[in-house]
């Protein structure tokens, strides 16, 4: 059987939607297992050495965070840390601290 072109099409754009929706879910897991030890979810601890992360714009923590990993910015701790982080984990973990509420 042969399907028509645009079901093919079809396939191939809800498949591509899926892979590049970020996924809130698996950003709040890694955010909650990893980030929050340092960067809190809505607040670093009072008086930390860390950058808040809630309620910034999710394409500027996505780009600082592949600078951090391709070390094109440098930091010790982040360069580790984004280090192990793939396109899909910082686009979620992006998406999930820039919808949360800032103080
Ligand atoms: C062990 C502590 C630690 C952990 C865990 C950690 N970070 Fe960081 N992060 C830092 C420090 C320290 C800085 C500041 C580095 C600098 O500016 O040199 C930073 C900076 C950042 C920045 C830049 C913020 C800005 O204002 O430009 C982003 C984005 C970021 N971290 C995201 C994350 C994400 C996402 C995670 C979890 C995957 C994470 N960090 C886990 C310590 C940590």
């Amino acid at each position: 059987m042969k399907l028509p072109a645009s079901a093919f099409a079809l396939f191939l754009a809800l498949t591509a939607t899926s892979v590049h929706a970020a996924n809130l879910y698996a950003g709040q897991a890694k955010a909650a297992a990893v980030c929050s030890q340092c960067h809190g979810i809505i607040a670093p601890s009072v008086g930390a050495p860390f950058p808040s992360l809630a309620g910034r714009d999710a394409d500027y923590l996505q780009l600082a965070l592949k600078q951090y990993r391709d070390k094109t910015r440098v930091s010790d701790i982040m360069n580790a840390i984004a280090g192990s982080l793939t396109d899909n984990d910082i686009a979620n973990v992006a998406a999930y601290y820039s919808k949360q509420q800032s103080q």
